[in-house]
């Protein structure tokens, strides 16, 4: 971080707040609200005298509230620029001015009562999102007695406490009485793996967090009892299964299974009761002090980014990556990409692999001087367009921009298209070509694939990046699948216009397939939300014209479910044998009409 804060071609923007972010890869707008920091950064020396005059004493926020600050104060010991921050809000009387001892007592007059906070707007190429985690709150639940018994600390409060630069310099000391423990548990998983108790993955970092601790505690204190209550220990990094090894051999006792009950005995030790699951019997510990492993969450800042960017969350809340193989790193949008825990919980080791990987391929995007666009993007008709602003609605990258008001035509920045073809299927006036899979190339297949024979095939729209591929792999897996099934390929299920579906019932089509990603899949982010929408407003037609809803199926097979995709098409088949020949008649004068 200081060699960051000293490099010539980077900016800090400390105290900061993203409040804004407008743009496309190479030409990113971002609005920054810097907040008023009361002391000038350059000429401060954090002597720490104006802290020493403040007669205000707030939990100190670094130290879990193990310790407590001044209204001026160093965030951390480390924090980069080195210098102090006033918190108004937490003088006397909520207001600087009323005291002023700080102020007085800073011989460099690096203190300004009268700063105010600053609007900045920068304009960057590319963007990376670290917007790190959040440690689980056990408070709520109040497992294991958090809120009731002093001596249940969470693994952050006993890593300050360990911590030579922490509250006691490194002293373990019992927060009821200040004496040095004799015996210390460590509760695995809390938080972590049970959406009932918290969340539903693992964190990650917890099992090898509390094998640490345990090694510090034994090399410290090689006399003290150290237990470990956990479900199943998580040592898969390179040396943690031996790093495993070793905290067992210096003793620490390894117990398989979770407490059901802590009580805090008269003399302030914890009466731990568990199931030893590896034993099958009841045991019960008696412990001067409880470590409770919490699990991590996303940053709070998640959600108001994710809008901001309009990026996708995984399931879990994190940030979604572009792809969990091929794209560990990039977000679906070109030019944004994630490090360390904004994706998903993992340690330090991963972090860092996963920040330079990131800088690395920001770097790549920036040093070339131009972007090249995407050869599928789409293209806006001035003349057809009616400014009407659907388009722009349904972008998922906000590459649309339209003036509905003013009703000037849509525009569409090339950069920031990703190609889904959302859009063109939306725009009800034409307006909008989708290149390589317009709507004559598209129409013209459908009138191909249903020339001859129409009532014994089984149209299917597939999306390139999930239910095509699922095709394949059953292809190649030998998977049997009923041999009238005619694909077409769009780049997204998004693309699949209304026009298409009423153009292969009019051909003679028994049934239509629409099948995509899975929903929260989507190559294009949430592209295929709008493909479920339009197949819902289908039906209605469908049902109000007196066509069988069920004759239009949408199915999402992913690119490794060939086995599925074959599942698929049989109940197709099947569902192709109940349409009789006069109902496609039918339904070939009823949309004739
Ligand atoms: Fe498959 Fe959007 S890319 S549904």
């Amino acid at each position: 971080m200081t060699d960051a804060g000293r490099h010539p071609r980077i900016t800090i923007h400390t105290l900061s707040e993203v409040a804004d972010i407008k743009g496309y890869v190479g030409s990113f707008e971002v609005k920054i609200v810097k907040k008023a920091r009361y002391v000038d950064e350059k000429a401060c020396t954090a002597c720490g005298e104006c802290a020493k005059v403040c007669p205000v004493v707030r939990p100190d926020e670094f130290n879990i509230g193990l310790s407590s600050r001044r209204a001026i104060y160093s965030p951390f010991p480390q924090a980069v620029p080195s210098a102090y921050v006033l918190n108004p809000q937490e003088c006397l009387g909520n207001n600087p001015v009323v005291c002023s001892k700080c102020l007085e007592a800073c011989e460099k007059k690096c203190i300004d009562f009268h700063m105010s906070d600053q609007t900045l707007d920068v304009r960057v190429g590319t963007i990376v999102v670290a917007t790190g985690l959040a440690p689980h709150d056990p408070r709520p639940l109040d497992e294991y007695g958090y809120t009731r018994f002093e001596n249940v600390l969470t693994s952050l409060e006993f890593e300050r406490l360990v911590n030579a630069g922490g509250p006691t310099q490194g002293q373990l000391v019992r927060p009821t009485d200040r004496r040095h423990p004799q015996s210390v548990g460590f509760i695995q998983c809390v938080g972590s793996r049970s959406a009932r108790r918290g969340k539903a993955y693992c964190s990650n970092i917890c099992c090898m967090n509390t094998v640490k601790s345990t090694l510090v505690l034994k090399e410290h204190y090689p006399d003290m009892a150290v237990k470990v209550f956990y479900i199943d220990i998580r040592a898969f990094g390179k040396g943690f299964e031996d790093l495993y090894t070793r905290s067992r051999r210096q003793g620490v006792h390894y117990v398989r299974g979770l407490p059901g009950h802590v009580e805090a005995l008269p003399d302030g030790r914890l009466r731990v009761a568990v199931e030893n699951t590896a034993s099958g019997s009841l045991e019960y510990y008696e412990l001067d002090m409880l470590v409770l492993a919490t699990g991590i969450e996303p940053a709070p800042s998640t959600q108001k980014l994710q809008e901001m960017l309009g990026l996708q969350l995984s399931t879990d809340g994190f940030f979604l990556e572009a792809h969990p193989k091929l794209q560990p790193v990039d977000a679906a949008t070109r030019g944004i990409f994630y490090a360390g825990c904004a994706e998903g919980p993992k340690d330090i080791r991963e972090s860092v692999t996963q920040a330079s990987a990131a800088a690395v391929r920001a770097i790549r995007l920036m040093q070339a001087d131009r972007i090249s666009g995407e050869a599928i993007t789409s293209e806006i008709d001035p003349a057809l367009c009616k400014a009407c602003g659907k388009c722009a609605e349904v972008c998922p990258y906000n590459a649309i921009t339209v003036d509905t008001k003013k009703k000037t035509p849509a525009q569409v920045a090339k950069a920031a298209c990703s190609g889904c073809g959302t859009c063109a299927a939306e725009c009800a006036f034409g307006a909008i070509t989708m290149h390589h899979f317009t709507d004559v190339q598209i129409g013209d297949q459908i009138d191909t694939l249903l020339d001859h024979d129409p009532a014994h095939k089984i149209l299917t729209f597939a999306c390139n990046w999930c239910s095509y591929a699922g095709a394949d792999y059953a292809g190649v897996s030998r998977l049997q699948y009923p041999p009238n099934v005619r694909l077409i390929r769009t780049m997204c299920s998004g693309r699949v216009d209304e026009k298409f579906i009423w153009q292969g019932f009019r051909n003679g089509a028994p049934v239509i397939l629409v099948s995509g990603c899975h929903i929260g899949d989507c190559h294009y982010i949430d592209a295929n939300h709008w493909t479920v929408k339009r197949v819902e407003k289908v039906h209605k037609k469908m049902e109000k014209r007196g066509i069988r809803p069920e004759r239009l199926q949408l199915e999402w097979i992913s690119a490794a479910e060939g086995v599925r995709f074959a599942e698929v098409m049989a109940r197709m088949e099947q569902l192709r044998r109940s349409v009789t020949q006069q109902e496609i008649a039918d339904t070939v004068a009823i949309l004739n009409k």
